[in-house]
């Protein structure tokens, strides 16, 4: 199983806090080595664990498998019933301050009153603000020596936060008549990302069809706004990100459109059935890390590929300087230029190939 250098720091520091019956919550996991080296190094018995990614709780199912430690942990979605009364709580640093504060708060809103938070990341990663978010909610905040290039920040004493919890955030979007709802891990908050704004100011001549996917969804912006002047569309929202997930899916709710739009957590549109949508509507990952990253995109591209029918669109909008055409054309088909701005491109691209029998269902028998 892979491990990395903070999930070592993490374990080892936290053998210091426990013992068999410590009631203990992971946040962050990214294969499951927290949650399955708490459970067999540290000798817990039982783990509390959200994972944001999709795929990292597929990992974490297949590690428990391997380990025989199946059982011995329960997955939960962000909030009280994953820390309710817990003592210790191991936290792979997130990478954004909004998502450090919605998890701390919850933290000292809902775990035992004597918890100890334990919270490890890459120092290249950590910066001063950090703590300042931390010290908001908890009496005492230590920095720990680093070790191996990583760092944990060991918070005690949470301070009960008054009033209810400030996340998701919410705001409406004069312009497009739309509230929006965000977690604090969700990409661009309640804004209006530029490039979603761009690929929004062509939505009268995105085709009126039926089967529609809003792909990396984020808060569902997309989504909510095709759905609304196309009311006939049955679409799907989907993203990697249960923060996305959650967010969309009250966006969605506070604009009255839960009986149009579905909200599904999963990878690049593994639960769709190839040639089961006639429209795909992408605003593709382009940053991993600091670096500009086009792997995350052209995933997109051959996911959007399998499950776009026959005559099926992309649209897509990015940064010009991606030149995401070619691989556009490579893998979709045919790709047409519907706008350009000084920084971003508006892309159509049509599927020709025949991927699969025409009348596929929508969705395919996988869970
Ligand atoms: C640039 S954001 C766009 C969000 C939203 N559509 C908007 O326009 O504001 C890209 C989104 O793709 C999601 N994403 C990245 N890789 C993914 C994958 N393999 N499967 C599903 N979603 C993914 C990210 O979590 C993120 O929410």
């Amino acid at each position: 199983m892979a491990y990395d250098a903070t999930d070592r720091l993490l374990l080892d520091a936290a053998s210091h806090y426990v013992s068999p019956g410590t009631r203990t919550a992971v946040i962050g996991d990214r294969y499951g080595a927290l949650t399955l080296g708490a459970l067999s190094g540290l000798g817990v018995e039982h783990v509390r664990v959200h994972q944001d990614l999709y795929t990292g709780r597929l990992a974490l199912q297949r590690n428990a498998k391997a380990t025989d430690m199946e059982g011995r942990f329960t997955s939960h979605e962000f909030g009280r019933e994953l820390l309710d009364g817990a003592q210790l709580v191991l936290l792979q640093l997130p990478k954004s301050l909004a998502e450090l504060e919605e998890i701390a708060d919850a933290v000292a809103r809902y775990a035992a009153p004597d918890a100890v938070l334990l919270a490890g990341g890459r120092v290249k990663h950590m910066s001063v603000g950090m703590n300042a978010v931390l010290e908001r909610f908890f009496g005492t905040v230590q920095p720990q020596l680093a070790r191996h290039k990583s760092r944990i920040l060991l918070a005690r004493d949470p301070q009960q936060p008054a009033g209810t919890p400030p996340f998701p955030l919410v705001a409406f979007l004069p312009e497009l008549g739309l509230t929006v709802k965000a977690h604090g891990a969700v990409f661009s908050g309640v804004r209006l990302d530029i490039g979603t704004r761009y690929l929004l100011t062509f939505l009268d001549r995105m085709p009126p069809v039926s089967r529609v996917v809003d792909l990396g969804c984020g808060t569902g912006i997309l989504a909510a706004m095709y759905s609304r002047r196309n009311p006939a569309a049955r679409v799907i929202a989907t993203d990697q990100s249960a923060a996305a997930v959650a967010s969309a899916k009250e966006t969605i709710a506070a604009n009255g459109l839960r009986e149009r739009i579905e909200v599904v957590h999963d990878d690049a549109m593994s639960k769709l059935a190839a040639g089961g949508a006639d429209l795909i509507l992408l605003n593709p990952p382009f940053h991993i890390g600091a670096g500009v990253h086009a792997g995350a995109a052209v995933k997109m591209f051959e996911a959007a590929a399998r499950v776009l029918a026959p005559g099926g669109e992309l649209w897509t909008v990015y940064n010009s300087h991606l030149q995401y055409r070619a691989a556009l054309e490579r893998l979709i088909g045919p790709t047409t230029e519907i706008g350009r701005n000084p920084k971003f491109t508006v892309t159509r691209s049509q599927r020709v190939a025949v991927p699969a029998s025409a009348g596929v269902p929508y969705h395919s028998d996988r869970t």
